[in-house]
């Protein structure tokens, strides 16, 4: 048997796309392999938000490249938002490359490569005949655990990113199909969704005049589903967080208590020229009214240092806006400019020493507010999904509380269960404790409700 082997960059949506692309590859008759090495047909599911990606890929089809010269029967595929970026550019750039597509094009990897994956041809890419991934054969990574896509492509024109570029205007999936699909999700035993978008939270829009709906009312049908116990979402954008969708999270039971919510600027000059559409004070105002409406809610944000033009001031006003909200966990990225983007021809880009020393400013704030945050869970009892052993110790199980903190405890469970877990200590990212059952601690286990105080 022909064997795949898929590497992921970026983002959900990219994890999602992937278990796309094996489940077709596996339609196809092959089988996965363990390593790129080991396998025939070799795929790179690629990012390009930031140069970083890019090279790291580099690297890998460096090596991909050296083993197909051992073995010439090797195809080489590269999919995913860098190869829609590069399009046909790719195949100079890496001669050794059989089969490129974009994100919109993943059913077509399997026109080409035919059965048993042996056929070749080029590439597929654009996106005036985009499909959903979320239509393809799924090979789920994980038991109890799934991502479900509800939208492709992006509206916003932030002037510093790629993504409308590679992904394309939105298209939201009808809400007959979502909940088709979290329905068969959940007899297979998934316990958990998270619900999938470049904008998650604009879902709906676009299916006027057929379909009349928005977020929030998508949020309650999952909530609905028999089985579903948590659901999760992201990305939202701040300018579309409205009132029904608060209201959704607010009173359903499955909804967990936590938030993404990318910031990316604290200064209102900076979040005009990236083209945002809100300004501080709207973000902090939501903030404020996010964490008195859902009850124990967890903030988590996206921030950019270095955006061109960004004084010392500018950045100031980040951490106080950091320092305000108390994001319980924040992803901080120095700017990376992409080339056919506005912010990428800007004048006065931050020189890189700066940006660095920005940085290590603003990871010192995040770091020691999401420490607190976590330390504040200590001696509370939350409840946990449990998803297997401990990645640094097997006598440990690992699971993720309703606000999606990491948690390392002692106890026995089986995965997929939900347990009470007492917290005893905690780092920036993660909790320890152990588990408690109304046997060692006289309380009463086994709800599906909210974590509260011992
Ligand atoms: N440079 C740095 N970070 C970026 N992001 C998007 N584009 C860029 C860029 N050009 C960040 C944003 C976004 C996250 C997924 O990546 O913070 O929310
Ligand atoms: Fe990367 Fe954006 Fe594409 Fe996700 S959508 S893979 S973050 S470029």
């Amino acid at each position: 048997m022909r064997r795949y082997h898929v590497t992921t960059f970026g983002c959900q949506m990219n994890a999602h796309d992937s278990e796309r692309i094996k489940g077709l590859l596996e339609d196809l008759g092959l089988g996965e392999a363990p390593t790129s090495e080991e396998a025939d047909v070799v795929v790179f599911n690629t990012c390009t938000i930031r140069e970083k990606p890019d090279t790291k890929l580099a690297a890998y089809l460096g090596e991909a490249a050296a083993s197909k010269r051992r073995d010439p029967s090797k195809v080489i595929a590269v999919g995913g938002c860098y190869a829609e970026a590069q399009q046909e550019r790719l195949f100079n750039l890496y001669p050794d490359v059989d089969v490129a597509f974009g994100p919109g094009s993943i059913a077509h990897l399997g026109d080409w490569l035919g059965a048993g994956g042996v056929g070749v041809a080029r590439g597929r890419f654009g996106l005036d005949d985009r499909a959903f991934a979320a239509e393809l054969p799924q090979h789920g990574e994980r038991t109890h655990q799934a991502w479900v896509q509800v939208s492709m492509g992006c509206n916003s024109t932030c002037s510093y990113c790629i993504v409308p570029s590679v992904r394309g205007r939105e298209q939201s999936r009808r809400p007959g199909d979502i909940l088709a699909e979290v329905t068969n999700l959940a007899a297979t035993g998934v316990r958990e969704i998270t619900l999938l978008g470049q904008n998650v939270n604009s879902w709906g829009r676009d299916l006027l005049p057929d379909i009349h709906t928005e977020f929030g009312e998508l949020l309650r049908a999952c909530d609905e589903v028999d089985g579903i116990e948590r659901i999760r979402f992201t990305s939202p954008h701040p300018k579309d967080f409205r009132e029904p969708v608060i209201a959704a999270m607010a009173e359903c039971s499955a909804v967990c208590e936590q938030i993404h919510l990318p910031l990316q600027s604290g200064s209102s000059r900076v979040l005009k020229a990236m083209r945002r559409t809100y300004d501080r004070d709207r973000y902090i105002a939501l903030a404020h009214k996010l964490r008195d409406r859902i009850p124990d809610v967890a903030l988590g944000t996206d921030i950019i240092v270095g955006f061109p033009g960004e004084t010392d001031a500018d950045f100031e006003e980040t951490l106080a806006v950091v320092a305000e909200v108390g994001f319980e966990s924040a992803f901080t990225f120095v700017y990376s400019p992409r080339s056919g983007t506005d912010a990428a021809v800007m004048d006065d880009q931050v020189p890189h020493e700066l940006k660095i020393e920005r940085m290590e400013r603003l990871v010192e704030l995040t770091q020691s507010i999401a420490k607190a945050k976590n330390e504040a869970r200590i001696g509370r009892i939350e409840e946990v999904l449990v998803e297997g052993p401990s990645r640094t110790d097997e006598t440990q199980l690992r699971g993720r509380t309703r606000r999606n903190t990491t948690v390392n405890f002692t106890g026995t469970a089986a995965s997929g269960t939900l347990v009470d877990v007492s917290i005893e200590s905690a780092t920036s990212t993660t909790l320890r404790g152990r588990r408690v059952t109304a046997d060692n601690d006289g309380v009463i286990t086994g709800t599906t409700g909210r974590s509260g105080r011992l």
